[in-house]
């Protein structure tokens, strides 16, 4: 094995911790029965340990029986099975089977892949290069590049207008990556009329106030596309989206989640019934507030009385 002679070296050892990291039993249940071979699984725990080894992975995904790409905690909202958990129901009643499907900055390409074996055909946009390898090593080792198409491409590139129409828009942790939220969306509705965005949002599910927040923090100080620009409330991205003609929008998953997930179309699609309507949740928005202001009066009355006595 590669190990022999490895034994200094501190390379060799970052290279062990990663592979013990990819060496797991989580992720995704869904992974078709497929019996790789000691030499396949070997290779392709040296692969991710190396592809991590010039980025930490991001996504969760089993490339093999038992093999993820790493472990990463999903307890967080922006983890790629949380996101998937949440956006599950809404793409049954979707029925993504022979649709066209844009999935933008798909990172290490979980989403991608995943639509990909739900049977839609995927063009996948991703701008850095090391997650573009990440992506591509990923849907050639679950054998989905047939139904992927990949591109190393950065949303401003002009050539995204030439990519045609799509049935449905992948807009996951990406709205609050780009400089100008508002031209990017109007870039998006011209390439769909329905757009599925996920994004961090100012003050949780606040609907009321058309804020956007400028962030300016970068989890990785050395990735350009790792800055978080501006944070938009709810009601700053309906807001940007009703400029651009979108008329129908319904919360997907937990309504109260602080990363808002957001179906927008033109059509009254069949998908929206089983969604929270913008209306419900500004509801739960001004009760939330309610209840928060009623206990801090509450608690106000109660110390002002302990003052005194
Ligand atoms: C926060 S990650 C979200 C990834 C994935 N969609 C998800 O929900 O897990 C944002 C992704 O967009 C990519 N990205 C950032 N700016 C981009 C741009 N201008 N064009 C294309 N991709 C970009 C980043 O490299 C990163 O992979």
């Amino acid at each position: 094995m590669i190990c022999i002679n490895l034994g200094k070296c501190l390379w060799a050892r970052c290279l062990a911790d990663i592979k013990a990291q990819a060496i797991s039993n989580c992720g995704d249940e869904k992974l078709p029965k497929r019996s790789n071979s000691i030499m396949e699984r070997e290779g392709i725990i040296e692969r991710i340990a190396e592809l991590g080894s010039q980025q930490p992975w991001n996504h969760s995904i089993e490339l093999a029986e038992g093999v993820v790409t790493c472990n990463s905690e999903q307890s967080s909202q922006g983890k790629n099975l949380v996101k998937w958990e949440r956006m599950s129901g809404f793409l049954e009643s979707f029925s993504c089977k022979g649709k066209r499907i844009l999935d933008i900055g798909c990172n290490d390409g979980f989403f991608s892949l995943k639509l990909a074996e739900l049977g839609a055909n995927v063009v996948a946009i991703e701008a850095s290069q090391e997650r573009f390898e990440k992506a591509q090593f990923v849907f050639e080792t679950r054998r989905v590049s047939n139904r992927v198409q990949l591109l190393n491409m950065n949303i401003y590139d002009p050539d995204v207008e030439e990519l045609g129409y799509f049935d449905l828009v992948l807009c996951m942790g990406f709205i609050h990556r780009v400089p100008d939220p508002f031209s990017v969306l109007s870039k998006l509705a011209r390439l769909s009329d329905t757009l599925l965005l996920e994004f961090k949002a100012f003050e949780e599910f606040a609907y009321d106030k058309p804020y956007l927040m400028f962030d300016g923090r970068r989890s990785d100080p050395y990735d350009p596309f790792t800055i978080c620009y501006f944070i938009p409330s709810v009601r700053a991205v309906v807001s940007m989206l009703k400029e651009l003609g979108i008329k129908y929008y319904g919360i997907v998953g937990n309504p109260k989640s602080r990363r808002v997930m957001m179906l927008a179309c033109n059509k009254n699609l069949p998908a929206l019934k089983s969604l929270h309507t913008l209306e419900e949740v500004n509801l739960l928005s001004l009760l939330n507030t309610f209840v928060r202001r009623f206990a801090r009066d509450v608690f106000r009355a109660l110390r002002g009385d302990f003052a005194k006595n």
